[in-house]
């Protein structure tokens, strides 16, 4: 089975408290969980990780040289700052979708860039958790 490293960024494991009206109310622990089963549907064995450190990214990012097929990253607010994360995916060369839950591109101009869509084959915006289903569509439809 195809294993896809899903990664998340600093605050997303307070969903369902932070910002409701953008991100909605459902919690990180139920969004996970529909990322598993989803996954599952579409030939994938997930694994998980949320971090608030942006090093700790880099070094999950890099662990998964040899040890996944693929990533799916919401890298949340360091999307807009991370060079680090940009160079550590680029680094292990495996295929990424990127995902966020709100619109970045209609919020505040800050939220415009993303360093990680200049790797990504594939970047998701604004259709809350069903954004990580068309990623997870899109790498399943790579031929890994
Ligand atoms: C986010 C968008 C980012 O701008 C923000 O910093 C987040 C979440 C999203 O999923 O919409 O934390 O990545």
């Amino acid at each position: 089975m195809k294993k896809v490293l899903v990664i998340h960024g600093p605050n997303m494991n307070m969903l369902g408290i932070r910002e409701p009206g953008i991100y909605g109310e459902g919690t990180f622990p139920e969004l996970e969980a529909y990322i598993d089963s989803t996954a599952q549907e579409l030939g994938f064995e997930a694994e998980f990780f949320q971090s608030n450190h942006e090093g700790e990214i880099v070094d999950r990012i890099q662990e998964a040289y040899g040890n996944a097929d693929c990533i799916l990253i919401n890298p949340a607010a360091y999307t807009h700052t991370s060079v680090a994360i940009l160079d550590a995916l680029r680094a292990v060369g495996l295929p990424v979708a990127e995902v966020h839950l709100s619109d970045i591109a209609g919020r505040e101009e800050f939220r415009r860039f993303s360093y990680v869509s200049l790797y990504a084959g594939k970047t998701v915006t604004g259709l809350g958790w069903e954004g990580y289903r068309v990623a997870l569509e899109y790498l399943a439809g790579i031929g890994l």
